[in-house]
């Protein structure tokens, strides 16, 4: 592989477009985010996490609009904007939290934001209890009890963002060159190796962990938005998180709860009131540079360490 033009250190959000904000923010709240800031046209939702925001929602027609990863510095942006053909300039970022981007257009002719210095914001503390789990420390939690008060999941930050794409092999060479992602696991069929139809890309931190997949593109015969993710504390949280939006009635359930192979996480996937999916994630493999590259066939990959596979769908579906 060549030197790509850059290395992202994270994920930073995602931006749809929805006629209604009022009606995304209901769902992102009893999803379990909260809200950073609302403009006349957009709105942004943040996490527990130190991030500013960690999702965007433009007014209008409903749509898929961009993912954005943090650059590591300034230079990098000013590189991207130099190297890259289809960059922007280096721009301020007119909205809240602020900071500079570049914009990016992948194959499929989505953007891709490549941000720097957004606003930190101070973490929210979320009190979790302690398991008492007997191959880790049965007591832990001695003498406390566990009860945790019925509600959403606690979004911490956006985990990784999918995109379904007609052009595997060109769009995993265009985002690997442009903000360094390294191939964790290829998903493949037919017994052929080149035949990939999933592709799980992990920031390249050299030997520090990171998790296991930051950014995936998936064979489809439309582009478009797959899903985005995000992590929760843990497995209680999950199930909680999965149970409040069940019971409101109002929004698609997708897939889940089980385990993934790839990745291990524990997951579940839901509708927002325009059909984008949205996961809630615990418990993450992390890899560093050692990992390498790792080749499993389709049946494998894509099936559960526990739960369902993944129902057809899921594998198809696109929002674009
Ligand atoms: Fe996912």
């Amino acid at each position: 592989m060549t030197e790509p033009i850059i290395r992202v250190a994270d994920i930073a959000w995602g931006r749809l477009r929805s006629p209604d904000l009022d009606k995304q923010e209901e769902f992102l709240t009893r999803f379990g985010m909260i809200r950073a800031d609302r403009t006349d046209d957009k709105l942004f939702m943040r996490g527990t996490g130190s991030s500013h925001h960690i999702h965007v929602t433009e007014k209008g027609d409903e749509g898929f609009i961009s993912l954005a990863f943090r650059a590591q510095s300034e230079d990098d942006l000013h590189k991207l904007a130099k190297e890259a053909e289809s960059a922007s300039d280096v721009e301020d970022i007119d909205e809240p939290g602020g900071g500079k981007r570049v914009r990016l257009t992948e194959p499929n002719g989505y953007t891709i934001e490549v941000v720097h210095g957004v606003e930190e914001v101070a973490e929210i503390p979320v009190e979790r209890p302690i398991y008492n789990f007997g191959n880790i420390d049965k007591y832990a939690r001695g003498g406390e009890l566990w009860r945790h008060e019925k509600g959403p999941a606690h979004v911490m930050r956006i985990g990784h963002g999918v995109l379904g794409t007609p052009k595997m092999e060109e769009c995993t060479a265009w985002i690997r060159h442009h903000i360094g992602l390294i191939p964790s696991d290829e998903v493949y069929v037919e017994d052929d190796k080149d035949k990939i139809i999933a592709s799980f890309n992990r920031i390249d931190a050299g030997k520090d962990f990171v998790d296991h997949h930051v950014f995936l593109y998936v064979s489809n015969e439309k582009a478009g938005l797959n899903h985005i993710s995000f992590e929760v504390p843990d497995f209680d949280d999950v199930m909680m998180g999965h149970e409040h939006l069940r019971d409101t009635g109002d929004y698609e359930h997708v897939w889940g709860i089980g385990r993934h192979v790839l990745g291990s996480q524990i997951y579940d996937y839901w509708k927002d009131p325009w059909g984008r999916v949205h996961e809630h994630w615990a418990d993450s493999d992390t890899l560093n540079k050692d990992y390498g590259t790792r080749y499993v066939p389709a049946e494998e990959g894509l099936n559960s360490q526990w739960g369902e596979p993944a129902p057809m769908e899921f594998i198809h579906h696109v929002s674009p």
